[in-house]
């Protein structure tokens, strides 16, 4: 399946007007290529699906998954929320977009976080633990703020790709379980003693890439009847909620239904939330809007034939531009969008970094010749975010394609990678 702004016409692959052989040329590789219609089409399902009838719905998009000022800007444009987790972070939608949309997460945010976050006026801090908290309570009595926070927990849903399971250990490093009476009791006698430092709901994030709508139930039902419990246990009243993101999505033969898995998120929390004080209900998707809209282009320099019979196609970026396959096996289809009928070749798809596990995609079959672009799909969450300058490695053009072509992040120069040592 290719993102919506593709089209493949004579043996190739266009996005827009644009062939990549033309791409290739005019902006060079390794390349991040966004398509716009793509990206827009999923905002446009979360708009549209995300709606309940007994709550506002408020979409709040995960940057880690990508963050550059051009997406801050879209982001903003929808009146969406955006969510940060580092002073970095913060930094760039500061210099992007309104920071009073942005919501603070992160389990070890340091105190130089805290008071840009508590300064600035961030909208929502989601505080990871009691110690955190009285920090931030310290903070708002010295800024005289009144700060909103939500308090992340952990439900005990640990989700797999194809299912959940309810797990008795609860040992994540995010947020406090929520069966931990003690923790619990402290947190929320600090809230109910502290005007400055306001709850408005509980957070939980229960996983990422998650393809079945079961899991999502689950944690809309255990954190509804969590909030109960705690609003009734310390007559305080709560009324949002924050489910966090996780929506998977197809990078090579996933199904994955995203309006039928919102609708019955959507239809869940109606009849959850009904008769509580919840008026509002937050979800934080990261993959689900920018993956399949992303893709990586590379030219191929040759293929290798082994001793040992199997079959390499080189490339010139690797993981220090998706560091995702090396990190958790993950897969991608790659194609030669020149010639995409073409005799093919079975090989692994690497990289031309100095480390065996540089894998772009393995057992691809692919027509080539020497120098023909080669096009990875699905590459636009947590590629660009988590590269890196291993082996000095200089970070890739990102260019957002629609009728036009922008260049929303430079290539770094060569001149760049000596800049922390002047
Ligand atoms: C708290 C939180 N919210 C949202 C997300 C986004 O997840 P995804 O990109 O899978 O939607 C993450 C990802 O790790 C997360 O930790």
């Amino acid at each position: 399946m290719l993102p919506r702004g593709l089209v493949e016409k004579n043996n190739e692959l266009y996005i827009n007007k644009y062939s990549f052989k033309e791409l290739q040329k005019e902006y060079g590789t390794p390349l991040y290529i966004y398509d716009k219609k793509e990206l827009m089409t999923n905002i446009d399902i979360f708009n549209q699906y995300f709606k309940g009838k007994n709550f506002e719905s408020q979409v709040v998009y995960a940057s880690k998954a990508f963050l550059v000022p051009k997406m801050c800007e879209i982001i903003s444009e929808h009146n969406w929320m955006i969510d940060a987790v580092s002073l970095g972070d913060l930094y760039i939608i500061d210099n992007s977009m309104d920071i009073k949309k942005a919501v603070f997460h992160g389990n070890n945010k340091s105190m130089e976080e805290l008071r840009f976050a508590v300064e600035k006026e961030v909208g929502i801090i989601v505080v990871d633990n009691y110690e955190e908290l009285i920090t931030i309570g310290m903070l708002a009595k010295e800024y005289k703020k009144v700060v909103k926070t939500m308090f992340r927990v952990n439900p005990g849903i640990e989700a797999h790709t194809h299912s959940y399971i309810q797990t008795s250990l609860l040992s994540s490093k995010f947020g406090e379980s929520i069966y931990d009476e003690e923790v619990l009791s402290k947190i929320m006698n600090f809230y109910v003693n502290n005007k400055q430092v306001e709850l408005l709901g509980f957070h939980s994030h229960i996983g990422s890439q998650i393809t079945e709508k079961d899991a999502f139930l689950k944690n809309a039902e255990v954190m509804v009847d969590f909030t109960l419990k705690m609003e009734k246990m310390y007559n305080y009243p709560i009324k949002e909620l924050n489910l966090g993101g996780g929506f998977g999505i197809t990078y090579t033969n996933e199904e994955v239904d995203l309006k039928e898995i919102l609708q019955a998120f959507v239809n869940k929390l109606d009849e959850l939330v009904a008769s509580t004080n919840i008026k509002k209900v937050y979800i934080e998707p990261g993959r689900s809007i920018v993956g399949r809209s992303g893709m990586t282009l590379y030219t191929g320099s040759m293929i290798k034939n082994t001793f040992g019979g199997k079959k390499y196609l080189f490339v010139d970026g690797g993981m220090t531009d998706n560091i995702r396959p090396a990190l958790y096996q993950a897969v991608y289809e790659v194609l030669n969008p020149v010639n995409l009928n073409g005799e093919k070749t079975l090989v692994d798809v690497v990289g031309k970094c100095c480390e065996s596990g540089d894998i772009v995609s393995k057992d691809i079959k692919i027509a080539f010749s020497k120098g023909d672009p080669i096009l990875v799909l699905s590459t636009g969450a947590y590629g660009y975010s988590m590269s890196s300058n291993y082996n000095s490695a200089l970070k890739a053009k990102v260019i957002l394609v629609d009728d036009n072509i922008e260049v929303i992040s430079r290539k770094e120069e060569l001149q760049d990678l000596m800049r922390l040592y002047k």
